[in-house]
């Protein structure tokens, strides 16, 4: 048996790693005084199709939907936003405070062709502030999003920035488009899905990764035309903060990304250091979404990352991250009776606070010296039934290769006996 394309196991030495990158993580979350969510893996199918959209390349190819028991329709959530914001109808939270500052971490799953960089679990970080117009607010993300890469040593993403309007503005710009993309020397060269999407939002093209689609589309109209004057101050607001912070970005006015949910400003931080999927984190305003989930008009702005590529870039910048942790004491216990007081000793250190370990396999000195030394332990507890006899033990620094004698008498034990060094 095999596990899924697009699926990992994580081993011992790869989770500390991600444990290290979580707790980062969250320490920056809680600088900013973003709270942990966690919301179930699987959703009503119907979530995601109003959430993420229809017309989305998620809702449309991507999602991992079965039907259970019960004949309801679950999807394996392909991203946490739709989900955050059930959860914020479904607790009433608005009716509690005005403005919530959530985060979250966990799997997410997209049946898309797996890839370097792109997988079918995967995991990713996320933020969302839910009741929030101002385009501060915006600004407090992108922020956000840029010191958890920093704090995590990546200082050369770049930040993609761009406005799609609101919803008055893209009803505009879509008409625009589709009137572009209905010519015949463009509708003749686009690819079946833009076709469907010339239909059904045209602003979607964009999300086409073809070539050919790419090269008609680039004399394509831009949503910059279309902005309102309240969207442009407010994409005003967030450049011009962004530069007083000393934050560069790139303006793109064809980064629409790929989910129907957004309003107005949308960015993406990219890397040089990955290949094609250089997209490590991306978000942007979605002021529509509370109320197409059935809730009142609730203005929110967040981001999501993806932790395989951050973990990627950070090998590939030579950080990644810290050095596993090293076992405190390898127990050696050779002969019938030390081995009868094996359990008493591991209990003894363990409840000293350290982390100690032995052979369980009865073999002799030399294997468990060498499997001490595999596990990395700072120091190994040796003895004999001779020396319990005397009511001694061996206790050897590995690092420094010098042994002393201490007392067999567990009581007489404090954690210094055994992390001295000198
Ligand atoms: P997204 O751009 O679809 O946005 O995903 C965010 C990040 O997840 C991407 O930049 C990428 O690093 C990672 N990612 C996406 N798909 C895969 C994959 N198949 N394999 C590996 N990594 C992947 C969202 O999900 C939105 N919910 C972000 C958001 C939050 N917008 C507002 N709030």
């Amino acid at each position: 048996m095999r596990r899924l394309q697009g699926t990992f196991d994580l081993l011992p030495q790869d989770s500390a790693r991600w444990v290290w990158l979580e707790s980062r993580i969250r320490a920056v979350m809680a600088r900013y005084s973003f709270g942990e969510i966690r919301v179930p893996i699987m959703e009503p199918t119907e979530l995601f199709q109003k959430g993420t959209g229809e017309t989305t390349d998620i809702v449309q190819k991507e999602m991992y939907t079965l039907t259970d028991r019960g004949n309801r329709s679950l999807t394996l959530r392909p991203e946490g936003t739709p989900s955050v914001v059930r959860a914020y109808l479904e607790e009433n939270l608005g009716a509690q405070r005005p403005l919530w500052k959530l985060f979250y971490i966990g799997p997410m799953f997209r049946a898309e062709r797996p890839q370097k960089g792109r997988y079918r679990q995967f995991h990713q970080y996320g933020a969302e502030m839910i009741g929030a117009a101002s385009p501060s607010a915006d600004v407090e993300i992108i922020t956000l999003c840029r010191d958890i890469l920093l704090d995590l040593g990546i200082d050369d993403a770049r930040l993609i920035l761009n406005s799609i309007g609101s919803a008055e503005a893209r009803a505009a710009y879509n008409a625009n488009l589709r009137q572009f993309l209905i010519r015949p020397e463009i509708a003749s060269g686009l690819c079946e899905d833009c076709r469907r999407r010339t239909q059904t939002n045209p602003l979607r093209v964009f999300d086409c990764k073809k070539e050919g689609c790419g090269r008609l589309l680039r004399d394509a109209p831009t949503i910059d035309a279309h902005l309102t004057g309240e969207d442009r101050q407010h994409f005003e607001f967030v450049t011009q903060s962004l530069a007083g912070l000393g934050i560069a970005c790139e303006i793109d006015l064809r980064m629409v990304r790929g989910l129907d949910y957004y309003t107005r400003t949308t960015f993406e931080f990219k890397t040089t250091r990955l290949g094609a999927q250089d997209a490590l984190c991306g978000g942007g305003r979605y002021d529509g979404l509370v109320e197409v989930l059935g809730g009142p008009p609730t203005p929110a702005v967040g981001f999501a990352a993806g932790m395989e590529r951050i973990l990627a870039t950070l090998e590939n910048c030579g950080r990644s991250g810290p050095a596993p942790d090293r076992l405190d004491v390898f127990v050696c216990a050779i002969g019938d009776r030390a081995r009868s007081v094996l359990g008493a000793t591991l209990g003894a250190l363990r409840g000293l606070g350290l982390s100690a370990d032995t052979d369980f396999q009865g073999r002799g000195l030399k294997a468990q010296m060498k499997e001490a030394g595999r596990a990395g332990a700072r120091v190994a507890l040796i003895f004999g039934d001779d020396e319990l006899a005397r009511g001694q033990m061996s206790l050897r620094h590995m690092d420094e290769a010098r042994q002393v004698e201490i007392s067999a008498d567990t009581s007489t034990w404090n954690r210094g006996l055994f992390e001295r060094t000198a």
